[in-house]
Parts: structure tokens; sequence; C-alpha cells
């Protein structure tokens, strides 16, 4: 949510700027803007659009060896240049990702000193309040000012009388910061610093960081000097392009082999068994050793809440069916912006998983700190390095999804679906719920699903074809029951957020419940079948929506006996037993949403008014 790039150093600033918001950009993307020194002056210059609009307004136009760049994703005020990041105020010139919530009363106090806002934003009221405290030393006025300030921020600040050197502070939002031979570098994610360095490091909240050419200074609010604990990114540049894919969302939806690969193999140890005879078999159990979670946080538990947004929550919906059919202990899904209102009911005695791609979603963030105020454990399932949700969890479970640029989530899902899995099978095993036989025997059925996803793959084509057949609609449904409806709810985000076609997420045995009386001829009703025990159950549905005249897409196993007059389209996914399903399942449900999407022309990758990793409340 809102992308920020600060560089000072020997390159031309306004290249390194403009091409670090080309990769921020799916974090935010209604307008962008730029401020760097040139000849001891701050120049600025903002466009509505895309970055590449920002890139043509600035060609050639700057001479510059510092500066700041943000992609916007708005939330105080409308679209607009003037609402654009950076806002200048005296001396001060800054760039935003948060939000400032006390920034009508601060606009108030400040209109006192004579400081009127020209934009709608509670950025210009931060970038006032700091001109405001500004007696020559900045590191003192922005300590002032992070004590006024309510909400959540991620600043880069460029003062005029101080050239060629940026100031940062945060709270709530990212900032990860590193230096180079050509140069400082600060960005909200890696991806954006990926060119320069694979060696970064995370500005720890209420601590600033002083970029200058010669290096980085992090001191607390007080001066005093700390060292950054520095980090590593595995993946490289590659992993942050489109390799020939069309779009990113295509390119990750294919990755998903290698992202569960390199999800679940590290986290399975190879186990030898002596037979009598003398003659051995090995086997795989889920093992936790090296993400240093010790079977005591499955063991000392009665009980599981977990907490996460959107798609990330509903990887959640399939974690609960999973625990609760193996433990036999209570799960709770709350989603996360919920769940600190409901006054939740947590003690020592409950784990509470947070799960979340980016590791910063603010509401997950708030769940996680309050799961930890109320004495619970906690653990979290994350994709980004070092992210907050990382940092502040007792135990933490790293997807190595790779960086996720697409703003729906694809290959993150699955991993995090993965997660579950290994936690579920090692969980039932540490409590003694599942023998290691069978434990061993699920954790080989995980590990063969890798293939099946593969296989998946291949039904692209189909997919392709079934999606045509999809662009016109203005509704649709999507119906399962059990693990089958928590992927509904998960095909039903994924076709609207890129497709813009509203479509519902129905338990089948519900529809009659109410929804059934939006069923009239044609509506495309998405029916999942994938899980033998309540095939019957299921047919029975579809047959339902049949009898009102819907166009139904089922999505099944190759030995479902399926009446063929019940459907339009059939998708038989690769064998794999009832369990794994919902892996082969979610490629389709996300390759149909693409091929739409696609079709319709839309901006798949940035759909309307969305942005990756939502920073704000
Ligand atoms: C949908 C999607 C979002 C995210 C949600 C949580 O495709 O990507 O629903 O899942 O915003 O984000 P993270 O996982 O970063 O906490």
């Amino acid at each position: 949510m809102c992308g920020i790039i600060g560089f000072t150093g020997y390159l031309d600033a306004s290249e390194v700027l403009i091409s670090g918001l080309s990769a921020l950009e799916y974090r935010g993307y209604d307008s962008a803007g730029i401020a760097c020194f040139e000849d001891g002056q701050i120049a600025v210059r903002k466009s509505v659009g895309k970055v590449a609009m920002l890139a043509d307004k600035v060609s050639g136009t700057l001479h510059s060896f510092c500066g700041i760049g943000h992609t916007r994703w708005a939330t105080h005020g409308g679209v607009s240049e003037v609402n654009a990041h950076p806002h200048s105020c005296g001396r001060v010139t800054l760039i935003h990702n948060g939000i400032i919530e006390n920034y009508h009363e601060l606009a108030g106090e400040l209109a006192a000193t004579g400081r009127i806002p020209v934009s709608q934003t509670d950025s210009e009221i931060a970038a006032m309040l700091i001109d405001s405290l500004y007696e020559g030393n900045p590191r003192d006025a922005i300590a002032k000012a992070a004590s006024r300030l309510e909400g959540a921020y991620a600043f880069c600040i460029l003062f005029s009388d101080i050239p060629e050197t940026i100031y940062c502070i945060r709270k709530g939002s990212p900032l990860v910061a590193c230096h180079t031979e050509d140069g400082s570098l600060v960005a909200s994610d890696m991806v954006a610093l990926l060119r320069y360095s694979k060696d970064y490091f995370v500005l720890p909240e209420d601590q600033i960081a002083v970029l200058s050419r010669h290096g980085i200074e992090v001191t607390e609010l007080d001066g005093t000097v700390v060292t950054p604990v520095m980090l590593h990114v595995t993946w490289d540049m590659s992993a942050a392009q489109k390799n020939g894919f069309k779009h990113y969302m295509l390119k990750e939806i294919h990755e998903q082999p290698e992202s569960l690969r390199r999800t679940i193999t590290p986290r399975t140890m190879r186990c030898v068994y002596r037979h009598d005879d003398g003659s051995c078999a090995e086997y795989y159990l889920p093992d936790f050793t090296a993400d240093k979670i010790p079977d005591s946080v499955f063991q000392d538990v009665n009980r599981v809440v977990i907490a996460a947004c959107g798609t990330a929550m509903h990887a959640g919906l399939m974690g609960r069916i999973l625990f609760e059919r193996l433990l036999r202990i209570p799960v709770t899904v709350s989603i996360a912006s919920e769940f600190r209102y409901e006054n939740p009911i947590l003690d020592e005695t409950t784990l509470v998983i947070t799960v979340s791609q980016s590791g910063e979603t603010a509401d997950t963030l708030a769940a996680l700190r309050l799961s930890r105020e109320r004495g619970a454990k906690t653990l979290s399932i994350v994709n980004v390095k070092g992210s907050s949700i990382a940092r502040e969890s007792d135990y933490v479970l790293y997807t190595h999804a790779g960086p996720e640029i697409a703003v729906a989530s694809t290959k993150a899902y699955t991993a995090q679906l993965a997660a579950f899995y290994l936690i579920a099978f090692r969980f039932a095993l540490a409590r003694g719920a599942i023998k290691a036989e069978v434990c061993a025997s699920m954790t080989e059925q995980l590990l063969s699903t890798i293939h099946s996803v593969d296989d998946t793959l291949l039904l692209k084509n189909q997919l392709k074809d079934i999606s045509r057949h999809l662009v016109t609609a203005s509704n649709l449904f999507f119906i399962g029951r059990s693990l089958d409806y928590a992927l509904s709810c998960e095909g039903s985000i994924k076709l609207k957020e890129i497709t813009y076609i509203h479509s519902e997420a129905y338990a089948a045995g519900e529809l009659k419940h109410g929804t059934l009386s939006l069923i009239t001829e044609g509506i495309p009703v998405i029916a999942l079948a994938t899980q033998s025990d309540v095939l019957s159950k299921m047919i029975s549905n579809v047959k339902e929506v049949r009898a009102r005249g819907a166009m139904v897409i089922l999505i099944t196993k190759k030995e479902a006996v399926v009446e063929e007059s019940l459907y339009d389209y059939r998708v038989d996914l690769p064998d794999t037993p009832d369990l794994y399903a919902p892996f082969t399942a979610a490629v389709v449900l996300q390759l149909l949403a693409y091929y739409t999407s696609s079709y319709r022309g839309l901006d798949v990758d940035q759909p309307r008014n969305l942005a990756k990793s939502v920073t704000v409340e």
C-alpha cells in the first residue's frame, strides 16, 4: 500500500527512483511523484496515473544524485496531482505510507501557525508538523513529530537546507534499507533494492535512519547510535520479473510447483525404518527443527485461533478443517480486521496462527499484537522475511514462495496451504493424535501433490476455453462442501478482484436457504466436487442449480460419476487423494480467473482500487 523509495549516491537519482517505483507499483498505482535535490534546490514532479506517466514527465528534466519517490494508493483525498506525494511545507519535503489518524486535530493546531494545506491528505499535515518543529536539527524535529503522530507511517524526508541526505522513520508501515558502493537506498520493500543489493536491514520502529552517499546511520530517537541487523534475500532479480509471461499473475501461477517444493521439502525429515529381516525403508515426517518451532508449542495448547485477511484468511479456513479433523481440538478462524473488536478470548493455552504473505498487513499485525498482550502463543505463516509479523511472532514458519508481485495472490496462497498441512501433520504427531506411519504417508502424499500441481498446469488450454464463456457474466457462484467450500471462498475472491464480475461462494447445502432465488437461466455456477465423502450431496446441489437453468462448470476428479446432463463443462483434476485436491483445484480456479480477466481486457496484475500489502486499517 503505497510504494516508497529513496536514493542518495553516485547514480542518476531520477532513474533509480523511477525504476524503483516501477518495481513497487503493485503497492499502489493511482498517482506517483518524486522530489530530488537539483543544484541545491528541491525539485518536485508528480503525475496522476501509472509510474510510466511520471517517467515521461521526468525524462531528461532532472539532474540529481539524491531524491525520494512515491507511488500512491489513495486513502485521504481523491486521486489528483495535488494529493500525489511528495508533499512539501517550508524546508520539509516528504513521502508517506500509512495513515495519520489525528491529522484533523493537528491540522487545526497548524492552521494557527499559518500553515494551511493545499491537498486533502494526512501526509501533507505530517510535512507541516515536522516543518513547524524544525529548528535546524532534523532528528529533533522528527522525534518530536513522532511523539505527536498517531497512526501508521513510513516517511522519507528531505530537508532543503541539508542537501543529498534522506531522513527516514517508520511505525507500523515497512521500510528496508541498504548501502552499496553506488550509494544508500531505502524502500518500502526489497524488490526495489534488489538491483543494487541482496543485503539489507529492516529499519526498526521508532528509530531514525539518515542516508548519505557514504553510508546509513541509524539512531534511537534520542540520538543513540544503533547497529542494524542485516538480512539477506535468497532470490534474485529474475524472481521479481515476468520472465516471458504476459503477466506476473500467470508467471506466479506457474511457479507454484517450485514454490511448494521450497516450502515443503526443507520441512520434511528423512527417517529410516529397519525391518526385522534387516531391510530398510525410508519415510519422511514433517520437522520444524530448522524453523526453531519445538513440539511443545503444539503440546501445550488446547485451542487454535487463526487470524488473517483475504486470501490468507481463506488458507486459514482450510487450516481449520485440517486441524479439527486430525487433532480434534477447537479451531476458529477470524477475519483479522474484526479480531480486536470481537474482544477475543485468549490465554496461554491458545495458539494464535496469523497468516500473511507480506507480513505487513495492518489488521493481521494488530491481531498478533493483541494475542501477545493476552498471553497467547503466536505462530505466523509469512512469506516476506524480516517483515513486522515475522519479527513480532513467537514462532515463524516462512513460506518460500519468493516475491509475489501480482496483486492477486496465487503462489503465496498454495504455499500457505502447504504450511497448514505441514503444521497439522506435525501438530497431530506431537500430540499423539496420529501414528508416525500415518503421518509419514500423509507427508509423502503432500510431497507427491507438487507433481499433481505441475500436471494441473497442463489443463490451461481447456480452462482458457471455458473462460470465454464467463467473459460476459455479471454474476456467478462458487459452490462446494467441506474443503471445497473453503476453496470456493478463495475462487470467488480471485475472480472478483481481477475480473470485476460479482461472485459469491456458497456452502452448497446453504443455497436453498436464500441464494437459490438468484439462480436463473444461464447464471454460471462453478461447482467444486473433489471430496468423495460429500460427492452425492454435492451432486444433489448441482441438480438444484441445474433445474433453475444455471450454466454449470464442474470441477471434479476423473473417477467421479456425474450425469453429463448436469454440467456444461467438466474439468477433471489430476489424480490426488481428496485431502490434497485443494492444491490442484486452486490452480484451476486461479487460471479461470486469470483468463477471464485477460479476455475482458483488464489490468490483471494491478486491478482497480486495490494494492498489494494493505498496511492501513
Ligand atoms: C487477494 C489478496 C488479498 C491478501 C490480503 C492479505 O488475492 O491477495 O486478499 O491475501 O490482503 O494480505 P497478506 O497476505 O499480505 O497479509
